[in-house]
């Protein structure tokens, strides 16, 4: 890392013959750099995977090219809205709640527990539960630092450690996309077997749309999250490298599906959910906090549904 920024430097000069010092356009330019090289590495190395997924099962673990400034479960280390689902996606999805007040609400694949915090805020009982164990420390101490009474857990949400019928509510925000789609299906015959009759799942993920040829994530060089195409397939769902900037223009890499959103409404039909509610959330102008997150708007970036486990 050294070596890249002090060789980013030295070729900075050029550019820059005034003076070596300006760090703040030095640091832009090396933000600069990062994106336009990752997007290349990204581009070339991606060309030559070609794995694919028959059926509905993995064969093999995903591979995928390494990145500069990867950065994971520090990323998601926040008290304060820092990505822009934070300023759309969650806050919809958490608003789809009826009432929070002395409800079981199981926050599936709750990270370092921003989601959880802000539900137990509001008077639910929490558990938050993810299969990173790094994240689930982050979340432990916050509680332990300001105890909203939430209790977390390491584990996969294909196999929730609840008895069954326990819970009101389960949310579920920005984490299906990091599954199959069988992974998925597990998930939710586990979601219907602890949820209470009439309980209510909640799922919120990036809005497939983004992933499209079209969509400035594809489109723009500097947008809010970028998507590269993985060929790495799945009956219609599809595999990509997810690059996600925060306001601090920090980046966070992750392989994400895109599923299509009539998956999402059979898979809940098919395991005996009624929907009630689905949204699509737009990019509006106000949103785009940071230049560098792009000029386009008034597209859809988040997808949200709702719906009711049936008897
Ligand atoms: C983008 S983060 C979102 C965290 C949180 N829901 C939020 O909105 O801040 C996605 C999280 O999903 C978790 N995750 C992915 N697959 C999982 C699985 N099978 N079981 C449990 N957690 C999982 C990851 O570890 C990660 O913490």
């Amino acid at each position: 890392m050294t070596t890249i920024l002090v060789v980013t430097y030295i070729l900075y000069y050029p550019l820059n013959k005034s003076t070596y010092l300006n760090f703040n356009s030095f640091i832009q330019y090396v933000l600069t750099i990062n994106i336009i090289v990752t997007i290349v590495i990204s581009s070339l190395t991606t060309n030559h995977l070609t794995e694919k997924i028959k059926g509905d099962t993995m064969k093999k673990p995903a591979t995928h090219p390494s990145y500069f400034f990867e950065i994971n479960t520090s990323f998601w280390r926040r008290n304060k809205p820092q990505v822009l689902g934070d300023f759309i996606g969650r806050p919809e999805a958490i608003a789809l709640l009826n009432s929070t007040a002395n409800k079981k609400i199981l926050d599936a694949g709750c990270g370092t527990g921003y989601v959880s915090r802000i539900l137990a805020l509001k008077g639910g009982i929490v558990f938050g539960c993810d299969a990173d164990l790094e994240s689930i420390k982050v979340a432990k101490r916050a509680e332990a630092t300001n105890p909203l009474g939430i209790s977390y857990r390491e584990c996969d949400i294909r196999e929730l450690p609840f008895d069954s019928e326990f819970f009101n509510y389960i949310v579920s925000i920005s984490v299906l996309v990091y599954i199959t789609r069988v992974e998925i299906w597990s998930f939710l015959q586990e979601a219907y077997r602890v949820l209470k009759k009439n309980g209510e799942i909640i799922i919120s993920i990036p809005h497939p749309y983004m992933q499209s040829i079209e969509s400035p994530a594809r489109k723009e060089v500097f947008n809010w999250i970028k998507y590269c195409p993985l060929k790495i397939f799945d009956k219609e769902s599809q595999k990509f490298k997810q690059l996600y900037f925060n306001t601090e223009m920090e980046m966070f890499s992750a392989e994400v599906w895109s599923h299509p959103i009539s998956f999402y409404i059979e898979s809940l039909k098919q395991h005996n959910f009624a929907i009630s509610h689905i949204k699509e959330l737009f990019i509006r102008k106000k949103h785009l906090i940071r230049k560098e997150w792009g000029s386009q708007y008034d597209y859809p970036g988040y997808f949200l549904i709702k719906a009711t486990k049936k008897q």
